[in-house]
């Protein structure tokens, strides 16, 4: 007899509509607890929707690693499907270029899934001013990420100069903003301006030296990096922040570009949902002649609580939390991966449909979760926990659209893993 594959992700509709058109094998339905646990069914997520994901669990889980398995997937789609879909992977670790070799190293493993080493089309893509250091450490990257000052909003700019957005300073900063609005400008330029209309005002002496510290980031440059460029169907486009925290101005930083690239990314896709309706209409191709045009996208987050923390904010907390309100429509589907859910924005988590939680112990963390599969929930949530065997790669799937909680054990990489614990001993 074979096991009928479970779908999650997927409304009993879309079910009936697809069957399993547009799904990804993560995998096997673990039954029977603990010690007992045998692997049965197959389960697949479903690609078709936008979805809003948690993937939760202490440290050394496997919650990056689960992470890849869902870019694998979105790689593995029918072409019809895949080539409408971009995926762009937020590395905070600078773990995630070895998925372009194949996971020789557990081939047996593999075979055992029924699965073989396999390596991906990758495009990493590394912040302006880093090129030197990637090449020392022997990485290939494929493109270079910049910024123009013109595309900071004042918010943001509150943000990494860490000005209250009520001070003198913050207002010296939306003055001299305003005077620049149809420019192309530089940052020396917003210095010049500064010191054009606040001569005499000390508060412009302490706007125009963090300007002059922000200029010392390599990130700057005339044109900003577009896109559609970035976001390459077919392809894990991954954007590797890792080096940045160590160089410039640390999470600051980041959350920038992580802002920056949420908020284009919003915009582009509710442009892009108009230009692929008329294409439908007129029943031609007319998304290659916008240049803004971004294909439905997954934005794959590692360590999002540094962008979306359940305390205070950074420049990236609004523009996801943006996409978690309203990408539905646009087809921005969000995929975030934490230690904590507690320290997690409660939004990012009570928004959540699907949630792939590993071990979880601490109270905090499970009753942050509890909140939102609450209604069929049949044993509190600990106790799943508890039950749930204490392998690598063991997980609980909480579906909010079938309205079901499964134990899962995902399945291996095909791609190279780069994210092991640190051994002292090499032969291990
Ligand atoms: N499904 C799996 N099958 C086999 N091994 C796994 C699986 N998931 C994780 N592992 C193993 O566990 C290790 C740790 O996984 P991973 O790097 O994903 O942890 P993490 O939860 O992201 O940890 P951290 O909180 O430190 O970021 C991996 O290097 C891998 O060897
Ligand atoms: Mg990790």
């Amino acid at each position: 007899m074979t096991l009928r594959d479970i779908i999650v992700g997927r409304t009993p509709e879309d079910l009936e509509l697809f069957g399993e058109k547009g799904t990804g094998y993560i995998g096997n339905h673990y039954v029977g607890s603990k010690k007992e646990a045998h692997l049965a069914n197959k389960i697949k997520i479903d690609f078709l929707r936008p979805h809003l994901i948690g993937i939760f669990g202490k440290r050394g889980t496997g919650k990056s690693y689960t992470l890849g398995i869902i870019a694998e997937e979105l790689m593995e789609l029918e072409e019809n499907i895949r080539k409408n879909i971009g995926v762009l992977l937020i590395d905070t670790m600078g773990i995630y270029w070895s998925m372009k070799l194949p996971n020789k190293k557990d081939r047996k493993l593999l075979t055992e899934w029924g699965l073989e080493p396999k390596g991906y089309s990758i495009n990493l893509i590394i912040p302006q001013g880093l090129e030197k250091k990637y090449t020392e450490m022997g990485v290939e990257y494929n493109q270079v990420f910049s910024i123009t000052p013109k595309e900071i909003s004042f918010e943001e700019w509150c943000y990494i100069l860490n000005f209250d957005q009520n001070s003198e300073y913050a207002l010296i900063l939306n003055k001299v903003l305003d005077v620049l609005k149809e420019e192309v400008y530089s940052i020396d330029t917003m210095i010049n301006k500064v010191e054009e209309l606040f001569e005499n005002e000390k508060e412009a002496n302490i706007v125009k030296a963090k300007l002059e510290m922000i200029k010392q980031w390599d990130l700057f440059s005339e044109d900003s990096s577009s896109l559609r460029k970035l976001v390459i169907p077919g392809k894990i486009n991954i954007l590797d922040i890792s080096q940045l925290g160590l160089e410039l101005g640390g999470w600051g930083t980041r959350s920038l570009i992580v802002g920056i690239l949420a908020r284009k990314l919003l915009m582009y896709r509710i442009e892009s949902r108009k230009i692929e309706e008329q294409e439908k209409i007129y029943e031609e191709n007319i998304r290659d002649k916008y240049a803004d045009y971004v294909p439905i996208t997954w934005l794959l987050i590692d360590e999002a609580h540094q962008f979306l923390p359940a305390l205070g904010e950074n420049a990236a907390t609004t523009p996801l939390l943006q996409i978690i309100k309203i990408g539905r429509e646009p087809g921005v589907s969000l995929v975030l991966a934490t230690q904590m859910p507690y320290k997690l924005h409660s939004e990012a988590i009570s928004q959540a449909d699907l949630v792939i939680s590993h071990r979880l112990t601490a109270k905090k963390d499970i009753i942050a979760l509890s909140e939102i599969m609450q209604t069929y929930q049949k044993y509190d949530l600990a106790d799943y926990f508890d039950a749930m065997p204490r392998e690598k790669g063991s997980a609980l799937i909480m579906d909010d659209n079938s309205e079901r909680i499964y134990e899962i054990k995902m399945r291996p990489r095909r791609s190279w893993h780069a994210g092991e614990s640190a051994i002292a001993i090499e032969e291990y």
